[in-house]
């Protein structure tokens, strides 16, 4: 794809997105993405730690991955996990229309069961998905995190009462670098530095 088509695909699929979002009654049928500027960031992230392997936590409909897997190289690995099966074959019709679907894994099924017996290890672990499970799933996170490895949270401004677990585990804690970047829905960050 050339950087239009990278371009036009990006928000195309970020304006089906709202759409659907704005049709959608209930919560569960919301695709939920990212922000445009979150995306850049993400990706802006992944190539500043030369991530090879990339995790995702929520897919939803692919935005996120998609934004990852056009801002690296071809030879970056991504993983995603989703539990919602018509998620997933949104997700999957996305990847393949661009080609992209032999980049990124879809993993389906319960994050925190699939992350705790998880054994590789990520460069950048990006985590989208229910809030409520963050605090279960923080330490398979941080293991399956490399040394130097960036954890990303996303909603960290928007629903940031629903982070203060996270924060408070990170706040103080010698072995992570935090920074709250107010980007989108709110973007916190934590560097892995042993
Ligand atoms: C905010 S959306 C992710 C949006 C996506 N990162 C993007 O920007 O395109 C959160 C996703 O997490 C999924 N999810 C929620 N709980 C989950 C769980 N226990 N295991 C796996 N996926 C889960 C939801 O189905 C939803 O698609």
């Amino acid at each position: 794809m050339n950087d239009i088509d990278i371009e036009s695909f990006l928000n195309e699929l970020y304006m089906k997105g709202q759409i659907n979002d704005s049709k959608s009654i209930n919560k569960i049928d919301k695709y939920l993405n990212i922000t445009p500027d979150t995306g850049k960031f993400l990706g802006l992230l992944a190539q500043i730690t030369s991530a090879e392997r990339i995790l995702e936590v929520g897919t939803s409909n692919g935005y996120s991955a998609a934004w990852l897997a056009l801002c690296t190289d071809e030879a970056v690995q991504i993983t995603t996990i989703e539990n919602d099966s018509k998620k997933v074959s949104a997700a999957r019709e996305n990847f393949l229309s661009t080609g992209l679907v032999d980049r990124i894994k879809i993993i389906e099924g319960d994050a925190p069961m699939i992350l705790s017996e998880m054994n590789k290890s990520f460069d950048l672990v990006f985590v989208d998905m229910d809030r409520k499970l963050y605090l279960d799933i923080l330490e398979d996170v941080i293991r399956l995190t490399r040394t130097k490895g960036i954890i990303v949270f996303d909603n960290a401004v928007s629903h940031k009462e629903e982070m203060t677990g996270v924060f408070n585990y990170f706040n103080g804690n010698s072995q992570f670098h935090t920074y709250l970047a107010p980007i989108g829905k709110g973007e916190f960050v934590a560097l892995k530095k042993w």
